[in-house]
């Protein structure tokens, strides 16, 4: 199943978004790096480094809101002890965005200094987003960009292909994120990335991201199994018998009263996506 997994995972144009990041990562001052609350390690690239350099990066984990706050602060403060700055938010709240905002004023501030000492003027700072799809990106980009969006047009010595976002006065965002896939390496993080929408469901097959959503509040949040599903525990042996208990309560069905086990796991699937599953962390941390 592993090396079943693995192929899909660099998908072409993943490449050329690395190709653009890397050719241009010199004009890029600061770096957003988006991991998901839910899952801190598997939404995390783990070859980003490479890619950015030591560009000062600002890790920000969103869906802070739909996590299990215990266990993703976690990782948070190990990310800190690592050297990260790091916010956390919910990127749907107002505050979320001025303390991103605030944050990196502060970090720039020190690249400021830094240009006066050899001489150079001042001028506006370049930033940009990249994380995994469905992380927040294009909600952070509006979100930072507001309604006074403005193109920038062109930049002397910049490549046409790039275009820019004036966030304000001080800081222009690149349009294009980049959207990057973990390169992951066993099937816990593709199965926890698939679960929380993070990858298109066809990359790996829906029974086995219904099933590992369920054993993860099987595990972790039986509360949460009791609410959704009304059930106290997991049929491991037999799992149809757990899949028959849910497609009754929630009426997957086909013709002759039968359960329609597509139904009842796509319902799992998108009781994470609707929100209806929240206050779950998928990854455990390890010291
Ligand atoms: P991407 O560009 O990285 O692919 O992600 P995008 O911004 O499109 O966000 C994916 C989904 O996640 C969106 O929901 C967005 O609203 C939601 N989202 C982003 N950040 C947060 C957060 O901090 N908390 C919560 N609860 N949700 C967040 P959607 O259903 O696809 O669209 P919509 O609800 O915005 O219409």
């Amino acid at each position: 199943m592993e090396s079943q997994t693995n192929i899909n995972w660099y998908p072409g144009h993943m490449a050329k978004t690395k190709r653009l990041i890397s050719e241009n990562i010199n004009l890029i001052d600061v770096v957003y790096e988006l991991i998901d609350a839910r899952i801190p390690y598997s939404s995390k690239i783990k070859d980003i480094d490479n890619l950015i350099k030591n560009k000062p990066k600002i890790l920000i984990v969103t869906k802070m809101d739909l996590c299990d706050k215990n266990e993703t602060n976690k990782f948070i403060e190990d990310y800190k002890k690592k050297g990260y700055n790091v916010i956390a938010v919910d990127l749907k709240d107002n505050r979320s965005i001025n303390e991103i905002i605030n944050v990196t004023t502060n970090l720039l501030k020190s690249i400021d200094e830094k240009r006066v000492q050899k001489g150079l003027k001042k001028r506006s700072y370049r930033a940009l987003i990249v994380g995994i799809p469905n992380v927040g990106k294009s909600t952070l980009i509006n979100r930072l960009v507001g309604k006074k969006a403005a193109k920038t047009g062109n930049m002397p010595g910049i490549t046409k292909a790039l275009s820019w976002i004036r966030i304000n006065k001080d800081i222009d965002l690149m349009d294009t994120p980049g959207i990057l896939w973990p390169k992951f390496d066993d099937k816990e993080v593709a199965l926890n990335l698939a679960a929380t929408t993070a990858i298109k469901e066809d990359i790996l097959k829906i029974d086995d991201i219904a099933i590992h959503i369920l054993t993860k509040l099987d595990k972790y949040y039986p509360n949460i199994l009791k609410e959704r599903y009304n059930l106290d525990k997991i049929d491991y042996d037999d799992i149809t018998l757990t899949l028959d208990l849910i497609g009754e309560l929630r009426g997957c069905k086909i013709k002759g009263n039968l359960i329609d086990y597509d139904k009842v796991y796509t319902f799992i699937l998108k009781d994470i996506r609707d929100e209806n599953i929240k206050g779950v962390t998928f990854d455990r941390f390890k010291d």
